[in-house]
């Protein structure tokens, strides 16, 4: 009963963060176990993502960011890739996606390295949704947290910023993230317990939780779990 009561009053006032961060993996488990193909569960993954994204929203998250596509995905079966691009490409082309609900969209990643039809998509999505005042979402597509970091030591070399000049806010301000604050909360379903080369450098205090669940099957519920923990966890930014 004690319990109950503490998780309760966490409830009542707990704090939601403003940046969430989810690798949402474990898509090719859930196709195998039903005997579906990988490719069966990338589409599952795409619509728990918009279940998900529509439920921060109404929360109150400011910024979320996926892991859609990472710069090693290239290494899979072609069909598998070809199948995440389609995908892309379909949500997309829904130019109702989002829109109706005040949701941004926006990616991070290396967009010269995606099919031309699909980068000039994603820019075109940037700009339709650019005046929503919801939920932020960044969706992480051919991208890598070292790729990340060589494309900003690249710009900040070529903007000619000498070494002495260069420090952390230079650095934060060269990434694809400099836009919005550092994920307080990074989320891993599926039983993996590693970054993946994922917002390496923005992730330096962020809280971490892990879940068994695969990411087809993660509900609102779990990620209210995840945020219950979160309102549990003493973050100290290494101070006492
Ligand atoms: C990881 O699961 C998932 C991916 C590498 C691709 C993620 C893509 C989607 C969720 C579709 C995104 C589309 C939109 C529109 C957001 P995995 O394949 O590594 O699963 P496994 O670890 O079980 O093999």
């Amino acid at each position: 009963m004690a319990l109950f009561k503490k998780r309760r009053s966490v409830a009542d006032d707990r704090k939601i963060p403003d940046h969430i961060a989810i690798i949402m993996d474990g898509n090719g488990r859930w196709a195998k176990n039903r005997g579906l193909p990988r490719t069966a569960g990338h589409a599952a993954g795409s619509k728990k993502f918009k279940e998900i994204a529509r439920y921060c929203n109404k929360i109150g998250v400011k910024y979320l960011t996926v892991y859609a596509f990472s710069t090693e995905n290239w290494r899979r079966p072609k069909e598998e890739v070809d199948t995440i691009m389609n995908i892309f490409r379909d949500y997309l082309k829904d130019s109702t996606n989002f829109k109706k609900e005040n949701i941004m969209l926006k990616f991070i990643g290396d967009r010269s390295g995606m099919p031309e039809d699909i980068a000039e998509l994603m820019n075109k999505a940037e700009f339709d949704s650019k005046d929503a005042t919801g939920l932020k979402v960044y969706m992480a597509i051919n991208y890598g947290g070292r790729d990340e970091l060589v494309h900003a030591v690249r710009d900040i070399v070529n903007e000619g910023i000498s070494a002495k000049d260069i420090n952390e806010d230079v650095i934060s301000s060269h990434i694809y993230t400099k836009d919005y604050p550092d994920p307080e909360l990074i989320i891993r379903p599926s039983g993996e317990y590693r970054l993946s080369n994922f917002l390496i450098w923005q992730a330096a205090y962020s809280e971490f939780w892990f879940s068994n669940v695969l990411w087809p099957d993660f509900t609102p519920d779990d990620l209210e779990r995840a945020i219950d923990d979160f309102n549990m966890r003493n973050r100290r930014f290494g101070g006492v």
